[in-house]
């Protein structure tokens, strides 16, 4: 059945296909990239924000006209930890309504075959049953520290389910758990808290620091998934999935601050003290994603969380560590939850 231009729902994506990347240098774009190369894709297209930047409406326009992709991962945004989005809410907002605007209102003008959109799991009530369905989404007050940007990704979701609904399109939207990978963000200030973890407890290592802190008391329990897990799961859903309704995207299980710390400490070999700063916020008390839609498609999560923190301190040592400006001074740090 065709409708409005939009390529029939049996018609999947091939390594032929003109694929855009939005995103491509980022930790999921990076990821995507590395993914569908190895899969043989021959066809991605890929610009820096320095080419192509996705707020400015009439370049994104001009782009889609001239290059008239077949399928597009929208994994551009602006994204960043809890103290990032706590003092740039304003940015946070407007940045990613922009580019959720102009990308799939363009890529409807340019008859995109089909588009994958990333939310993320901020989108749920900050105190919702556990784990997380999909259902829930709008069931009650979200997390103040990341509201903002929780609701620019709401927004991205209504506009791809609006314009499936009017125009025919096949917009799916994925929710990802926390990711965590190589090509992750070090930078101690917008980070999340899985490498600022790696990178607070192997400068205080190398500085021998008795002590390293960890914003918050610890509790908050949080599901990681490792981005390349993240990126196989894409291509399945772009592949497999044609339903209006959201997916969550996780491993389906968690753990808390102190644990995950305890574990990176570890991994890292850091054997000074772990002190918590209860002063700081916590964020919300737990985000555990329901997968079992994702699992009854037959897909699942294959890197364990301790297989993936090693790989990514792997990849920290090798293009991070050394390069970065050195602040474990004292004999105290701290890490931002
Ligand atoms: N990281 C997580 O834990 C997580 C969890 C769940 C969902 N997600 C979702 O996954 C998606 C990707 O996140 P990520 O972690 O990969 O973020 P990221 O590492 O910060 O990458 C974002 C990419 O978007 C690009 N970008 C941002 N604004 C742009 C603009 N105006 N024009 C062109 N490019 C722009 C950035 O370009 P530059 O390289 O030039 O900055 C960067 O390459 C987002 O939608 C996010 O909501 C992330």
């Amino acid at each position: 059945m065709k409708r409005d231009g939009n390529a029939p729902r049996h018609q999947t994506i091939g390594l032929e296909d003109k694929v855009y990347i939005a995103g491509h240098r980022g930790l999921v774009g990076s990821a995507l990239t590395r993914r569908l190369t190895r899969e043989g894709f021959k066809n991605l297209i890929l610009r820096t924000r320095q080419e192509l930047d996705l707020a400015d409406q009439r370049a994104v326009d001009a782009f889609f006209r001239k290059e008239r992709p077949d399928y597009v991962f929208l994994a551009a945004a602006r994204v960043g930890g809890i103290l990032a989005n706590h003092t740039r809410p304003a940015e946070f907002i407007m940045e990613n309504l922009a580019i959720a605007v102009n990308v799939i209102g363009a890529a409807h003008r340019s008859e995109v075959k089909k588009l994958l959109f990333l939310g993320s799991s901020c989108i749920y009530p900050r105190h919702c049953p556990q784990p997380i369905k999909e259902d829930y989404l709008l069931t009650g007050s979200l997390e103040p520290t990341n509201e903002p940007y929780a609701v620019a990704k709401i927004a991205g979701i209504h506009l791809c389910q609006a314009y499936n609904r009017q125009y025919g399109t096949r917009y799916i939207c994925a929710m990802p758990a926390n990711l965590y990978g190589p090509g992750d963000n070090f930078d101690l200030e917008t980070s999340h808290v899985l490498p600022a973890l790696i990178r607070r407890f192997h400068e205080a290592k190398t500085a021998g620091a008795a002590a390293v802190t960890v914003w918050g008391t610890g509790t908050p329990r949080r599901e990681f998934l490792h981005v390349d897990d993240l990126a196989d799961a894409c291509l399945f859903l772009m592949r497999e999935y044609d339903d209006p309704a959201i997916i969550n995207v996780g491993v389906g299980e968690d753990l808390s601050i102190r644990e995950l710390a305890e574990l990176v400490a570890e991994v890292v070999g850091y054997q000074g003290r772990l002190v918590f700063d209860p002063s700081k916020p916590d964020g919300t008390p737990r985000k555990l994603l329901d997968v079992s839609r994702l699992s009854r498609l037959g897909w699942r999560a294959s890197i364990p969380l301790r297989e993936g923190i090693e790989q990514t301190y792997r990849w920290y040592l090798a293009n991070f560590a050394g390069h970065a400006p050195h602040s474990a001074g004292s004999r105290e740090d701290t890490v931002k939850g």
